[in-house]
């Protein structure tokens, strides 16, 4: 079996620095040692190289407690992911799509993985390339890419190169609104014109404890309290406004104001 490839987007100030061209060419085409200068999308430049580093750090001490605190060994993390995919698909129904799909923030992959058995293709982005190194320390479907990417956008990736874009466990551990702002603008663009996406947020209503423990250090919180771990509620109004901004309309949703509140958004 083919080992997926692991590409990496480098960021260095408010450029990116990426190997190979830009484009939907499979990644284990490029030619090895080009390096492009790529302009970025307006999220301040000490942002993502922090957020990496952060989850890095996370991947080599734990990878499967910070992907998921809920799950223990890896065949309890894995057929967890299992589960997951199985209920989105009957979600999605017989109309599901089956061909290109991207997942943002896939971590050790464990739904990239579980989604690879229903897509001819999947893509997992992730911020971390350490969470990508844990997920291929397992033999992974040939038709699985991982790429790690800035954090902010889906840069690699072609305008409308996507019939479905998941992500789920990320967008609640990104505080800052205009890296939100900025993903949903790049999902606008890599659907295709009929493609869905589905993203999980958590919309529980403010927690005056949860901000008066985000106030602490981290050494004196529990793991999943500390910063880049703790999750960050958000108003689901102000989701469905950010999300028409970037000229994707909310559709249906599921779970509303609880911690996993998902959003089905087409172009509009
Ligand atoms: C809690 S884990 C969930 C992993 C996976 N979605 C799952 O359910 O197993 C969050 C993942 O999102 C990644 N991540 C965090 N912020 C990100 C960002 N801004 N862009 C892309 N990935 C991000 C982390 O590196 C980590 O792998």
């Amino acid at each position: 079996m083919k080992a997926p490839v692991v590409q990496v987007v480098l960021r260095v100030g408010r450029m990116h620095l990426r190997r190979g061209p830009r484009g939907s060419a499979p990644p284990d085409a490029w030619p090895g040692g080009r390096v492009r200068c790529l302009p970025m999308s307006g999220v301040p430049a000490d942002l993502e190289p922090t957020r990496r580093a952060a989850w890095d750090r996370f991947a080599r001490r734990d990878a499967l407690f910070h992907a998921d605190p809920n799950t223990g060994d890896e065949a309890e993390f894995l057929a967890a992911g299992r589960r997951n995919v199985a209920r989105v698909m009957e979600w999605l129904g017989e109309d599901a799509p089956r061909g290109r799909m991207l997942e943002i923030g896939c971590g050790p992959a464990r739904t990239a993985e579980a989604f690879a058995a229903f897509f001819e293709r999947v893509d997992g982005v992730d911020v971390s390339p350490e969470m990508l190194r844990r997920a291929r320390a397992r033999p992974l479907p040939p038709n699985l890419v991982l790429t790690a990417t800035s954090g902010a956008d889906l840069e690699p990736f072609d305008d409308g190169a996507f019939d479905f874009v998941f992500s789920h466990l990320v967008f609640q551990h990104i505080d800052e609104e205009a890296v939100v702002a900025s993903y949903l603008r790049e999902v606008a663009r890599v659907l295709a014109p009929e493609g869905l996406a589905l993203l999980q947020f958590d919309t529980r209503p403010p927690s005056r404890l949860a901000a008066a423990l985000s106030a602490l250090p981290d050494p004196l919180l529990p793991r999943s309290r500390r910063r880049h771990m703790r999750r960050h509620r958000r108003d689901p109004a102000r989701l469905r406004a950010l999300a028409r901004a970037a000229e994707l309309e909310p559709m249906r949703e599921r779970g509303g104001a609880g911690p996993e509140h998902w959003f089905f958004l087409r172009r509009s």
